[in-house]
Formats: C-alpha cells, structure tokens, sequence
C-alpha cells in the first residue's frame, strides 16, 4: 500500500513529489464523498483528535473539524487566542494534557515559527501543523495547489505569482515549495520592504511592479497583509498599497489573458483585492474553501492509517 514518508505533517518543507500526489489522489476521493447525501466515512472511528489553537482562525479551525468530522473520528477542541505565548512553558503544558488524554493526533496552530516540530518530538501522537508564526502553513499550500490543479489540469510549467506581505507570510513559504515542488514557475511581487532579502535562493524570482508580474502568470494569489505581525510600518498607507499592489477590475482588463485569482482568506476587501474581483468567476476562493476540507480529511487519513500500523 502506498502511504506518506512522513508520520507528521509539519511543512511541505519534508514532504516529496510523491506525497503530493498521494494526498490529491486522495482528495480527490474525499471529494465525491462530500458530495453524497451522506458525507460521511466511518473510516477514523477509533482515532482522537485534538484540535490546539493558540492563534485566532475561522476557516483552518473549522475545516479541520468538518474534516475529523466527516472521517468520523473523535475530536476535541481547544483554543486560546493570545499573543503572549511563550513557547516552552505552554507547549510543554499541552503536552503534558495530550498525553494524559490518550489523544492520536494534534492540529495545532501556533503563533511560534517551529511550535509543530517542537512538539513532535516530545508526544508521540502524529502532529500536523495548521500555521507556525509566518513559517509554514502546509495545509493551505496543499489545498491551493490542489485548486490550482483542478481549475487548470495541472500545477506543472504553471506561471503563479503570490503577491503582497511575502516577508510574513507562512502561507507565502507554504507555498512556494508546493509550486515548486509540483514544477510551477513562482514569481514573488510586493514592496520591497516587504519582500524577503534572500528569497531568490528559494528559486522564485521577484517583479516590484504588480501590472508586469500579471501579464507573466496564468494565476495570482493575493495575500493579506499581515498587520498584527508587523510592528514597524512597512509602507507609507493601506491607501498607497492598494494603489500599487491592490488587484482591481481596471488591472486585470488591461491583460492581454484572463488569469486565475486566489487568496486564501481572510480577505481585507479593498485593500488587497476589490470585492468586484473577489466575488468572479475569475477568482475560486471558495473553490479553495470546499477543497480545504477534502484536502484535509486526506491528510489526516493518510496520517492516520500510519498510527493504526
Ligand atoms: C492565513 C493564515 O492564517 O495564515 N489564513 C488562513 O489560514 N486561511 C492567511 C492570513 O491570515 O492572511
């Protein structure tokens, strides 16, 4: 049986080609399933999953439970949005509680860059990382690839560019070694000051102006800027941002093409995306969404079939 190289889920850092492919085939089944009258497998019957969120979210929270959910697996849920974690004291804590709960698995997001991998080595359930600080968010990267797929055939010779707050993005990184991974051509486009250094040596390339980055791509995923990460200002004005980086109707008709538009939420409408182009059929934001759950409940199987081993 085919099965994943890896027993965690703790960036697309550790994963190969083959993962990859294995995750969507998978997904690609959990898809029907969630488009049946009944949307439910009873596949993870006797696993527990513990869902730790240390961060604010909506969507990632919500997807992983309707995922567990629909696998049928036991899940319990607890989240403590505070900026003031410190690492050490309150993961060793956690672990303490896991342990004692008899729990198989544990999505966690955590405002530390690295919090996942910590605690992989200090439990012995199977951890998948549902967003580290701005390191990684591999779910997201999983499921954008996933969409990226679906609207055209393939991610492969794909020109993407992911545009805006690259410097503290974890869905950026997430998903530049997805593309990568799966042989798109990435381009990153932003301000400079929010453009990371060295990031060429991820093998992407960098356009500072917005209009050439989107005559080059066939698809483009606008990423909101991250405020609370911030704690200099990074660029004039949300107005002066907008007016170079902000995608609107009047810039994707001046293309010679029509690409595809991403983003994977929350959005800030306006501010890096107008709600005209949000709510198109050029964008499939909530294709991401539906596939987010799909993509999801084929981590957490695949994860799962290796504890039950
Ligand atoms: C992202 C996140 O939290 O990293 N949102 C998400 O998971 N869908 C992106 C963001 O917050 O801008």
């Amino acid at each position: 049986m085919r099965e994943l190289s890896v027993n965690h889920l703790l960036g697309i850092k550790y994963l190969n080609q083959g993962d990859i492919d294995l995750i969507f085939e998978t997904a690609d089944h959990f898809k029907e399933v969630i488009n049946r009258p009944i949307k439910k497998v009873p596949s993870l019957r006797d696993i527990t999953i513990a869902n730790l969120f240390f961060e604010n979210s909506t969507r990632t929270r919500l997807s992983f439970e309707l995922a567990e959910k629909r696998l049928s697996a036991d899940v319990i849920n607890f989240s403590a949005a505070s900026s003031s974690v410190k690492k050490g004291e309150t993961l060793i804590d956690t672990v303490n509680n896991i342990l004692s709960m008899k729990v198989d698995m544990v999505v966690m997001r955590h405002p530390n860059p690295g919090a996942g991998i910590f605690l992989s080595n200090h439990v012995k359930a199977s951890i998948v990382n549902a967003g580290d600080g701005a390191h990684e968010h591999p779910t997201q990267a999983l499921l954008d690839t996933y969409s990226i797929r679906e609207r055209l055939g393939e991610v492969a010779g794909k020109n993407v560019v992911i545009v805006g707050d690259i410097l503290h993005s974890r869905v950026a990184l997430s998903n530049i070694f997805a593309l990568k991974l799966q042989g798109a051509n990435v381009k990153v486009c932003g301000p400079k000051t929010l453009l990371p250094k060295y990031i060429e040596r991820l093998g992407v390339s960098v356009e500072t102006d917005l209009r050439k980055a989107l005559q080059w791509c066939d698809v483009a995923n606008m990423l909101r800027v991250q405020n609370e990460r911030m704690e200099i200002s990074y660029f004039p004005s949300t107005r002066e941002y907008t007016q170079q980086y902000g995608l609107n109707k009047e810039i994707l008709d001046s293309l010679d093409k029509e690409i595809v538009v991403m983003h994977p939420g929350p959005i800030n409408r306006g501010v890096e995306i107008t709600s005209d182009i949000a709510d198109s059929d050029q964008a499939i934001i909530l294709d991401q969404v539906q596939n987010g759950v799909a993509v999801r409940m084929a981590v957490i199987y695949l994860l799962a079939s290796k504890i039950k081993q």
